[in-house]
């Protein structure tokens, strides 16, 4: 399997452990394939980026609309796409990141229950002509998730959602994996950093 692109995201709840996989990822790249790699994330990766992360993140008193907040995701994107991700696919470099568009769908149309074809739309506006060769999706029960992502600073603004918004981020993640299972491959990422870092490397081993 060689026709996958070097553009490789890492999905999942918060605290699955997307940041640790990113590492193992880079990790795994750079001494398999001896290759340049670009790790980034989302919202984030430009300066402006990161203004609209902190933007997105952060409580506002007055709160955020679900429309602004996914037009500020793809804004964010859009930036990124433009000045990082596609420079450095050009250029024949690898892409690791942690969250893209799958989490648009799964945050803002599974949990916050936008449209999913308005997400589609922007997509399709944003990256027509790109989708990412390999998507991690880590797995793990949201208490769990929540559960090690806790005590490391104040809640954002997303951290302080229910539960229920995050079983919606779930299963939204599961119905995208079922929908595109060559892309997206599910690590169960219940059990110890080893043994998800072991699944990640199989995944890759396969896929690249
Ligand atoms: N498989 C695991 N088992 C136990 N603890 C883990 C596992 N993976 C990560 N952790 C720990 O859980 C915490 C959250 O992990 P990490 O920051 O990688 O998750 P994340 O998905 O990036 O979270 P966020 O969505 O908040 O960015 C960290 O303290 C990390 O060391
Ligand atoms: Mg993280």
């Amino acid at each position: 399997m060689t026709m996958r692109n070097r553009f490789v995201t890492v999905e999942g709840v918060e605290g699955a452990g997307k940041t640790s996989a990113v590492a193992a990822i880079v990790e795994w790249i750079k001494t398999t394939h001896g290759a340049q790699v670009v790790s980034t994330r989302e919202p984030g990766g430009t300066a402006l980026g990161e203004d609209l992360r902190s933007i997105l993140l952060n409580h506002r008193a007055e709160g955020m609309s679900s429309d602004a907040e996914l037009l500020l995701m793809f804004a964010a994107r859009a930036e990124h796409l433009q000045r990082v991700i596609k420079p450095a696919l050009v250029a024949g470099h690898w892409v690791v990141c942690d969250r893209f568009t799958d989490a648009s769908f799964a945050y803002q149309g599974g949990g916050r229950g936008l449209d999913l074809q308005r997400i589609d739309a922007l997509a399709q506006w944003t990256h027509p002509d790109l989708a990412p060769g390999l998507t991690l999706w880590l797995d793990v029960p949201v208490a769990i998730g929540l559960a090690r992502a806790a005590g490391r600073s104040a809640p954002d603004r997303f951290e302080s959602e229910k539960q229920t918004f995050f079983d919606a981020v779930r299963n939204t993640y599961a119905q995208r994996q079922a929908a595109e299972p060559a892309r997206i491959k599910r690590i169960d990422a219940e059990v110890s950093i080893t043994e998800v870092q072991s699944q990640i490397t199989q995944v890759l081993t396969e896929a690249y």
